[in-house]
């Protein structure tokens, strides 16, 4: 039987003015995680919320924090993601030299451990890595901003994952972050996908409750 897909609302997408209705809204919707985008201005040209937001966030939210770093040197900052609540910590494959030590450190504090790939960056070149992971993000938009247009080759490159994911690691989950939408989540659940992040289409929806839903189905 195939496992259920998640779905990780990304807060980028949210009104800050009202972070605290949206975080209700996704805790009482079929949303599964919370998608937190760090943003560094250096390694993304663009530059979103850090600690203090996610701690404060925390207080309020029921579900797990899936943390998406987009920053230089991720591995300076473990043990501080950790200590604001981060469930799933995803560095950038690009952004972290010595990546085996980098997840080995971020498993050791008890988080699962994401690598996230760039759009030009191929999965085989994950082969040595993907057997001490818990979570592949592939960006299927150039990082940095939400409500950009899906990158087609995505769905190639999740089917190529899936297969190496079947030899290497069974329990690897491929998570696909930008652009995803009412039209086209359901094919990257069949080409392997089991976490889907969506910004703009939830929150740009006047029923994101609803639209969470229609998500969640297959
Ligand atoms: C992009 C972020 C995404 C973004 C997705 O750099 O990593 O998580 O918020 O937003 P949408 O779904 O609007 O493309
Ligand atoms: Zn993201």
């Amino acid at each position: 039987m195939l496992t259920q897909h998640l779905i990780a609302p990304s807060i980028l997408a949210s009104d800050f003015s009202r972070l605290q209705e949206e975080i209700e809204m996704v805790n009482q919707s079929k949303a599964d995680w919370f998608h937190l985008d760090v943003m560094d201005g250096v390694f993304v040209p663009n530059i979103s919320f850090g600690i203090p937001v996610i701690k404060s966030m925390k207080k309020h939210a029921k579900k797990p924090f899936d943390v998406h770093l987009m920053i230089v040197q991720p591995e300076r900052y473990i043990d501080e993601f950790y200590d604001c609540g981060a469930d799933i910590l995803t560095v950038h494959y690009e952004a972290s030299t010595h990546l085996h030590r980098t997840v080995d450190e971020i498993r050791k504090k008890g988080m699962k451990a994401g690598v996230a790939i760039n759009p030009h960056t191929p999965v085989h070149l994950l082969d040595d890595i993907i057997s001490y992971i818990d979570l592949v993000c592939i960006m299927s938009v150039n990082p940095g901003f939400g409500g950009q247009k899906f990158i087609e080759t995505t769905y190639e490159k999740t089917r190529n994952l899936r297969e190496m994911a079947n030899v290497k690691n069974k329990h690897l989950k491929i998570e696909i972050d930008g652009g995803v939408t009412l039209d086209n989540y359901k094919k990257l659940i069949d080409y392997g996908a089991d976490v889907l992040v969506a910004g703009n289409t939830v929150f740009a929806s006047k029923d994101a409750i609803g639209v969470i839903e229609m998500l969640k189905k297959i």
